[in-house]
């Protein structure tokens, strides 16, 4: 790499900084220095989080199309002297606490001017809706602190933001069917697949604090370090109804019936096994936000659907529709009236779709018919044989 320009280092300070305190919030990089049209002509880097990492997602404009690429703060960091000052000239960096630009005024010197952010502590681009939030931001909340999404001062930081938005949604989604949970004593929850438990914790902040419930929680996980953590966190937290276990969700020992079932984001079919075992344990309320999908991808074909399947990304995310479909139909099937909601916005997450389940006193033989002709017909359509809940339901018949 060519010599970093003494004028830009203070500018790649302040960006190293942003992102060791966590306070980075958005680098633009503008003004091409060229008319080469095979050069960008901005660049957008974001903090998005993948498998729970924080990464740097550079977006790239050359003409009509974008280049994206998830890069780590260090290769973030080498990568803007490569091209600043020499395709772009202009570089913005928001943080929660100031808005930084350097600009390339030619012969290798930049300028550098400091502004104070008009966004202090808020996510950029947030408008108003943190003012309703249920975990409003500003408002110290410990198990947040803890997880490193906020200070100990209540402020968000910058890259956990997206977390933070969405564990506000998922308690939104959950206080919607609050009136399905009046029931006295205490509510019995199981989040599967809990991973770090942001939103096992969010949910029992909710319960107790905020609605004032005594509950019964238990966090799952098949990973003995996660659930190690969540279960030393909750005891330095003195968090009362709340245990984290370590084991597969379908073989989870929980006796009686529970309320409220979640899982967010369990890998693939682990999904399917959560729905499973909230179905078994006749929780009142299911919600879950799926997460990757592979099971029915290899198995859709069928000639009317060539046009989808030639074609790999419609093809991926067809599969996962028709996965989330007949997910819907299932528990439809086992009595539940279903919603399948957005869940945060797309540009939030591909991931943005919540199958909100609540069981039916007494469903009608007519709506359960429905659902089983309706789950045949597509499977029929889009040539699947079998899926994961089909073979749980055969084992189930063949338990009896
Ligand atoms: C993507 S993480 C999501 C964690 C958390 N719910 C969240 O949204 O932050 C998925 C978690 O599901 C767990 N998991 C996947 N399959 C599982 C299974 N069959 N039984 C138990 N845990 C499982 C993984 O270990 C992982 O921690």
């Amino acid at each position: 790499m060519s010599k970093v320009p003494d004028s830009l280092k203070p500018f790649l300070k302040e960006v190293s900084a942003s992102l060791r305190e966590k306070t980075y919030q958005k680098l633009i990089l503008s003004r091409p220095l060229s008319n080469n049209e095979q050069v960008p002509t901005k660049v957008t880097v974001r903090p998005v989080l993948i498998q729970e990492e924080i990464h740097y997602q550079w977006v790239e404009r050359v003409g009509p199309r974008e280049l994206h690429q998830n890069l780590s703060a260090d290769q973030l960091i080498q990568r803007v002297p490569s091209i600043l000052g020499t395709l772009l000239g202009d570089a913005r960096l928001f943080t929660s606490e100031a808005e930084i630009c350097a600009r390339y005024k030619g012969r290798g010197h930049f300028q550098m001017h400091r502004a104070k952010s008009q966004s202090l502590g808020s996510e950029p681009e947030a408008h108003n809706r943190e003012k309703n939030y249920i975990i409003p931001p500003n408002e110290p909340c410990p198990f947040l602190a803890k997880a490193g999404i906020m200070s100990a001062d209540g402020r968000v930081k910058a890259p956990m933001y997206h977390k933070f938005r969405q564990i506000n949604r998922y308690l939104e989604l959950i206080r919607d069917l609050k009136g399905t949970l009046q029931k006295p004593g205490s509510l019995r929850v199981v989040d599967y697949g809990c991973g770090k438990s942001y939103l096992t914790f969010a949910l029992h902040h909710y319960l107790t604090v905020v609605e004032q419930r005594s509950v019964e929680m238990t966090g799952l996980d098949q990973r003995p370090d996660v659930i190690a953590t969540c279960t030393a966190i909750a005891d330095e937290l003195q968090l009362t109804g709340l245990d984290f276990r370590v084991g597969q969700i379908v073989d989870l020992p929980i006796e009686g019936k529970i309320d409220l079932a979640v899982s967010l984001h369990a890998c693939d079919t682990a999904t399917d096994e959560a729905l499973a075992a909230a179905v078994l344990r006749e929780a009142q309320v299911i919600v879950a936000v799926p997460c990757c999908q592979h099971e029915l991808r290899p198995q859709i074909r069928g000639e009317s659907l060539s046009g989808l399947w030639k074609h790999g990304i419609l093809a991926e995310r067809f599969a996962a529709d028709v996965t989330d479909a007949l997910r819907a139909l299932w528990l439809e099937q086992q009595g539940y009236q279903v919603q399948v909601i957005e869940f945060i916005e797309l540009e939030h997450t591909p991931k943005n779709l919540a199958i909100r389940a609540v069981r039916v006193a007494k469903p009608s033989r007519e709506s359960i018919r429905l659902a089983k002709e309706r789950s045949q017909a597509l499977k029929e359509l889009c040539g699947i044989t079998t899926t994961w809940l089909d073979r749980w339901d055969e084992q189930q018949v063949s338990a009896k």
